[in-house]
């Protein structure tokens, strides 16, 4: 048997129960994963509290992020062998290029494709990616939605160039380490000082407390203003992203953390020049490109706290809390 957790009958965070399946075997094209390890979005949590489909059917088992080692192949796979190490793409069917919307809404953690808190998930061979060798299981789970996002939203980003990331999170800490793997300066936002000074340790140029001084957006424009802006805020940081950014900077679009409806100033973007990109996670082609680039770098995922299998609602509680700086982790044992 293999144990799972899942939302059962009801939405929210005391409703994730445990349970056990007999394991499945993989199909033709298809690989068996041990899962060795998981980590925690945002977009996981809604997708538990009901927040993210309410019309999801259920029973379901969430999460999309997960690491661990092949432990069965099915016939005509040729690219994995039993014993190595992978990681699950976000959105598997977008191997590269342009996705089209059905790759897109293709996605692990919420439905069609169920999620990776379970021990052991049969998948087709496309969707994983080589686990970097200097990566612990823990550090390669932290990387299929949250990394491959920043590394897609800094697309073009040039050496000597400004990033402005939002909070200390899954994406901006990512954001962060991947911006200055390009050589680019990165001011950070933050509410907490001890994180703020967590992210000065890992090399920001400078750091802003947003809720002292809600109009920062005014303090990046008197720095030189941001080439890119890592929009995470949503409703209430897209104004001062616009001060934020330079003339032709670009704001990468991508969460939504103070809401979804924003009134924007469009003089702002058309005077200046400024792109508003939408930046969906990324491709299985991102991926491998972002992991060739932490691999020569040796870059290491920031883990904020790695909680055990049997401890994923206190994970999941610990999450919406906030107090994390980078990645919420499962070990699977
Ligand atoms: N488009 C995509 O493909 C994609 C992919 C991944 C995530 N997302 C979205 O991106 C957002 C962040 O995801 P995540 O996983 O990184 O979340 P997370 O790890 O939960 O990040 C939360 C952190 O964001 C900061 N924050 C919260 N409200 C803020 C605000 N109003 N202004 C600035 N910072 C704020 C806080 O940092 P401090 O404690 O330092 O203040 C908080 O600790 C979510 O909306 C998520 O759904 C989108």
């Amino acid at each position: 048997m293999t144990r799972r957790w899942q939302i059962e009958h009801e939405f929210g965070l005391d409703h994730l129960a445990h349970s056990e399946g007999a394991p499945s075997e993989p199909g033709r094209g298809q690989i068996a994963v041990r899962i060795r390890a998981c980590s925690l979005n945002y977009r996981d949590l809604l997708v538990v509290r009901g927040e993210y489909d309410p019309r999801m059917e259920l029973p379901f088992v969430p999460l999309s992020d997960g690491a661990g080692e092949v432990v069965a192949i099915g016939r005509d796979v040729e690219e994995w062998k039993v014993g190595d190490r992978v990681i699950g793409c976000f959105a598997p069917k977008w191997q590269g290029g342009e996705p089209t919307k059905a790759m897109l809404r293709a996605a692990r953690g919420a439905p069609p494709l169920g999620g990776m808190l379970r021990e052991r998930v049969v998948a087709d061979a496309e969707g994983w990616v080589r686990t970097p060798d200097h990566l612990s299981d823990e550090e390669a789970a932290t990387l299929p939605c949250a990394a491959v996002t920043a590394w897609h939203a800094l697309e073009g980003v040039r050496a000597g160039e400004t990033v402005l990331v939002q909070g200390t999170g899954g994406v901006s800490i990512a954001a962060l380490q991947l911006a200055q793997l390009k050589g680019a300066r990165v001011i950070v936002t933050s509410s907490s000082a001890a994180k703020r000074e967590r992210a000065e340790e890992l090399g920001a140029w400078q750091v802003i407390d947003y809720v002292a001084d809600p109009k920062w957006g005014k303090k990046v424009e008197a720095l030189g203003g941001a080439h890119r802006v890592i929009e995470v805020g949503g409703a209430e940081t897209i104004n001062e992203s616009l001060r934020a950014v330079r003339v032709g900077g670009q704001i990468a679009v991508i969460g939504i953390l103070s809401g979804v409806k924003a009134q924007i100033a469009l003089t702002k973007v058309l005077m200046n020049g400024v792109s508003l990109r939408g930046v969906m996670v990324g491709s299985r082609e991102h991926f491998e490109q972002m992991n060739a680039a932490i691999t020569a770098h040796e870059l290491k995922p920031v883990v904020d706290r790695v909680f055990d299998f049997d401890e994923a609602p206190e994970a999941f509680a610990y999450l919406a809390r906030g107090a994390h700086f980078g990645k919420v982790c499962l070990r699977l044992g």
